[in-house]
């Protein structure tokens, strides 16, 4: 790969941007080219309009996007699908306008129905409801994934366009969001180990009964496999999808229960205290498990496992915290 590409990596200060920004450099590419929101607001068509036109780009890896978790979709649900599919529709096409023929975009697991059979594979999608909390967002999703499909089928013959699609399943890692009350599972309970063990709490209680089964990728993973499916050959890369099925699955592999993790985070933190269950606080779904045969068949798999990947984020958190 060419290393003098100039690669436009949108939501760099993000978890998942940040770690392509890091994969890409650790790789030898020198030209990347990143704005802040305040810089440049990807919901501005004419804004991102004029970026595209002045700075001729060779790639896109469109990592930005307004996540949240259940309370943040829940409240701002006009937010969630606006700003997501204008950022979409905006740099998709600008992208197009430009002339760019490679470009990366990250979806989420929650495209999937609800009640998808697990593991999730590619083809459930659009075969079912989704999960009414987050419906907005996802739908969002799956039109980054249409609109990329859509630009493929009309102007991948005449124009060379090849925009692919991601799905990574839960992530984790450096850059991660350690709010009190909007963050997601492993660094809510990194938090709530650490300060445990700080104060000398007698014990840590977690909501629920410890029995769900998540899956969970490095972050540094992730971004290993963006830059991996986005260089694909494009003939390995039209063998494993379809023109109107195009999306990657990007998982770990395999998953844990909460309970194994929250032991494997008390381990990592060096907490001595105990580990107790609320049982009368809500499980989520029993099992989210993505499945990444069809990366896998591409030849990539992680390589960083959930005790390594621990380790490593909450030397992190510590560095972080100190500083
Ligand atoms: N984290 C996960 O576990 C996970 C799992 C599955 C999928 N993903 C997907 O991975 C992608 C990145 O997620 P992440 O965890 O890295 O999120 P993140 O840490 O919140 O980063 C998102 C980035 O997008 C930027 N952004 C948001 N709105 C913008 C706008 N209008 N204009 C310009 N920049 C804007 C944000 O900048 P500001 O903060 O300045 O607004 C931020 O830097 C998302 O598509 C997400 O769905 C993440």
């Amino acid at each position: 790969m060419n290393k003098d590409l100039k690669i436009f990596v949108a939501g760099h200060r993000g978890m998942v941007g940040s770690a392509i920004v890091r994969h890409l450099e650790t790789k030898g590419f020198a030209n990347i080219v990143t704005r802040t929101h305040e810089e440049l607001d990807l919901c501005n068509q004419q804004a991102v309009t004029e970026f595209f036109q002045k700075e001729y780009l060779d790639q896109v890896y469109l990592a930005a996007a307004k996540v949240g978790g259940i309370h943040a979709n829940n409240t701002y649900p006009a937010e969630f699908i606006y700003q997501n599919l204008m950022m979409e529709a905006n740099v998709i096409h600008q992208a197009f306008e430009a002339g760019i023929k490679k470009l990366l975009f990250l979806g989420s697991s929650c495209i999937y129905p609800k009640m998808t059979p697990q593991p999730m594979a590619e083809d459930a999608l659009l075969t079912g409801k989704l999960e009414p909390t987050n419906e907005p967002y996802a739908i969002a999703k799956i039109a980054g994934i249409k609109l990329c499909e859509s630009y493929n089928r009309q102007y991948g013959k005449s124009h060379g366009v090849d925009y692919r699609s991601v799905m990574p399943t839960n992530l984790y890692g450096p850059g991660d969001n350690y709010h009190p009350e909007n963050s997601h599972v492993i660094p809510a309970l990194i938090r709530r180990f650490h300060e445990a063990k700080e104060k000398n709490l007698p014990e840590v209680v977690i909501w629920g009964t410890g029995t769900p089964m998540r899956e969970f990728l490095y972050v540094d993973d992730m971004a290993a496999a963006s830059v991996f499916v986005m260089e694909l050959d494009k003939s390995t890369y039209e063998q494993h999808t379809k023109p109107i099925q195009s999306h990657i699955n990007v998982g770990f592999g395999s998953d844990v229960t909460i309970e194994e993790l929250a032991q494997m985070i008390g381990r990592v933190v060096g907490y001595r205290g105990k580990v107790n269950f609320d049982i009368n606080k809500p499980d989520g779904a029993p099992k989210k498990l993505m499945n990444s045969n069809k990366l896998k068949n591409m030849g990539w798999e992680p390589r960083v496992g959930l005790k390594e990947g621990l380790a490593l984020t909450y030397a992190e958190f510590v560095r972080m915290s100190a500083s």
